[in-house]
């Protein structure tokens, strides 16, 4: 099932190069609405990210494109082969196998559409990795799913329940999280995704 998902990617980003079709996105600006979703999680500004799923490390140049240049990136995937552009990108990154990352620690960590493919134990997998991810997360770990509040759903991908994902963040991580449903992955589509941070400790309020 996982070599179906790696042979899946390998395949877009030999179809599609350094693009968002590599990354299963129909397009740049609904790669980036994904980002701009995430990237509130914090100021980015000087930190050490880390990108859980990073094809060709299009989230670092959407943090440059804001003015939210990290101070370190660390981009890891199972599909080595998007480390060749990544690199060019990055010069000072450091790209690896989620096996290979030992026990390397960073400010924030990031996963944008990893959990959309259908996988046998979808939920296990996206539950663990958050655990694991934040485990290793000084600031929070942001991520997205594919939202059950749809009328539509493609057989191929995974969809969650907001609530659900809201509950187990909030019972088996961390009790400072946020879930925010109020964007639209594509322009004029309808809110068919969801994100969530998840805050070691409460974030600033400004009174
Ligand atoms: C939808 S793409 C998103 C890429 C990138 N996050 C972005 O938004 O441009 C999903 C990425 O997750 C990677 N991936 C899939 N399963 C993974 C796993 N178990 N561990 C790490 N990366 C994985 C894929 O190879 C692919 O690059």
């Amino acid at each position: 099932m996982t070599r179906r998902i790696e042979d899946h990617y390998r395949t877009l980003l030999r179809d599609h190069g350094d693009s968002a079709e590599a990354a299963q996105y129909s397009s740049r600006e609904s790669q980036y609405r994904r980002f701009a979703a995430l990237a509130p999680i914090a100021d980015l500004s000087g930190r050490q990210i880390l990108d859980f799923g990073c094809g060709t490390a299009s989230l670092h140049d959407y943090l440059v494109g804001i003015g939210q240049p990290p101070a370190h990136y660390t981009g890891v995937d199972v599909v080595t082969e998007f480390f060749d552009i990544a690199r060019q990108k990055v010069p000072g990154g450091v790209f690896c196998h989620p096996d290979a990352l030992g026990d390397a620690e960073f400010d924030y960590a990031f996963v944008s559409g990893v959990f959309n493919n259908r996988r046998k134990g979808n939920r296990a997998f996206w539950q663990e990795t958050v655990q694991s991810l934040f485990a290793r997360c000084r600031g929070g770990v942001a991520f997205n799913m594919m939202s059950t509040y749809v009328d539509f759903q493609d057989p191929g991908l995974f969809y969650e329940q907001p609530e659900r994902a809201f509950g187990f963040v909030k019972r088996a991580v961390t009790p400072y999280v946020v879930l925010r449903h109020d964007y639209l992955p594509k322009p004029g589509s309808v809110a068919f995704e969801f994100a969530i941070y998840a805050y070691r400790n409460p974030p600033e309020l400004t009174a």
